[in-house]
């Protein structure tokens, strides 16, 4: 019998789940073990494809039957703590929740509210920080390969419920000091914020000035106003990049290239984003069973950490609607997502 970590995901219907499967192949100590979906054509097709011994409609009855280690969430947006509770109660190990985690002020109370009551480890799924690119990257900036950090410029030029999650996540991975305020000069565009079936709700462009606690600061983008990386390449979804720049040198990353400057030495390259997202999905989740051993060894995306890069993401919102800086420290607006609506259209 395997003494593999049991591992399930919730929500198979959509796209997304075809990424986590193929990870499994590069977890040594993990195996899918169950998954679950509403809809049972979809689950059905889903187990055969990748033989997958346990498959259910109703995510709780899993939690229930199947003693899981970690599970892999993949709901909409605004049914992710239903499924957290459920986990919690029914004696789930660890979940990894996809991005974004939620999406305005009252997620952001309850789920602070959950992370204070229970003791299930939670990670958010940005395993573009593992990708073995930016594991190499972020460790040079770390150990200060390229001095005192003095600034950053992160975009992505989907909206921030798609993929401004990750840059913020990014932004986090190479600078440890914490965000103290927030001046947005750009909040435009409600389109993506009328309700679809996905509920990736957020203005369809911001851009803002990060103040952290060590004086530096950070450019962010997220929308159609953030830059192509790569002009000859028109997919929305292909644009993702974060630039470092320290007191003696500098790194920068996008989802086909990398960049090292320290001194005078300049490396660069290029990489294959799906490899490295596979790949990056492993380790996000060999990182979770790291945890689950050795309750010291927290995992980087774990909920605390993204909890705080969601409040920064509602003092962006806070800041473009007010038009001053914002500090973390004031209460979310309560109903962000109507005030916008109604504010940016
Ligand atoms: N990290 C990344 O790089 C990355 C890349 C792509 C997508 N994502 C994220 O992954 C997530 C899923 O993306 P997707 O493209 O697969 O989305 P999707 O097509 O919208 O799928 C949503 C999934 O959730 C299930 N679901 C919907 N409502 C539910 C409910 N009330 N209760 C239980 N299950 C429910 C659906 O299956 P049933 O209807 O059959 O239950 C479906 O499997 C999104 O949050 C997206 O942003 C992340």
């Amino acid at each position: 019998m395997s003494n593999r970590y049991r591992c399930a995901i919730v929500g198979v219907s959509g796209g997304r789940a075809r990424g986590h499967a193929e990870a499994f192949a590069h977890m040594p100590r993990g195996e899918l073990t169950a998954v679950s979906t509403r809809t049972a054509e979809n689950l059905r097709r889903f187990a055969d494809q990748w033989d997958v011994p346990h498959a259910y409609t109703d995510y709780t009855e899993m939690f229930r039957e199947q003693d899981l280690d970690l599970v892999l969430v993949n709901t909409p947006p605004d049914v992710r703590l239903e499924v957290l509770e459920a986990a919690d109660l029914n004696g789930v190990g660890s979940v990894i929740v996809e991005k974004p985690l939620a999406l305005q002020g009252e997620d952001w109370q309850a789920l602070t509210q959950f992370a204070e009551q229970s003791r299930l480890k939670v990670a958010i799924n940005h395993q573009l920080h593992y990708q073995p690119r930016r594991l190499a990257l972020q460790k040079l900036v770390r150990r200060g390969g390229i001095g005192t950090i003095r600034r950053l410029d992160a975009s992505a030029r989907m909206n921030m419920a798609y993929q401004g999650t990750h840059v913020l996540q990014a932004v986090h991975a190479f600078q440890p000091s914490p965000p103290v305020a927030v001046s947005t000069s750009l909040l435009r565009g409600a389109t993506g914020l009328e309700p679809n079936p996905r509920m990736h709700l957020a203005p369809d462009e911001c851009e803002a000035e990060i103040r952290f606690a060590d004086g530096s600061t950070a450019r962010f983008r997220c929308g159609t106003n953030a830059p192509a990386d790569n002009p000859e390449d028109t997919r929305i979804s292909h644009h993702k990049q974060v630039a470092v720049t320290g007191e003696t040198g500098s790194v920068q990353w996008t989802m086909t290239r990398w960049e090292t400057r320290q001194g005078d030495r300049h490396h660069h390259g290029t990489h294959d984003y799906h490899e490295e997202d596979i790949m990056g999905q492993a380790n996000m989740c060999e990182a979770m069973f790291d945890w689950l051993e050795d309750d010291t060894a927290v995992h980087a995306l774990n909920l605390d950490a993204a909890l705080r890069d969601f409040r920064l993401m509602l003092a962006m919102y806070m800041s473009g609607l007010s038009g001053r800086p914002e500090s973390l420290e004031v209460p979310p607006m309560p109903d962000l997502l109507t005030e916008m609506r109604s504010r940016l259209t």
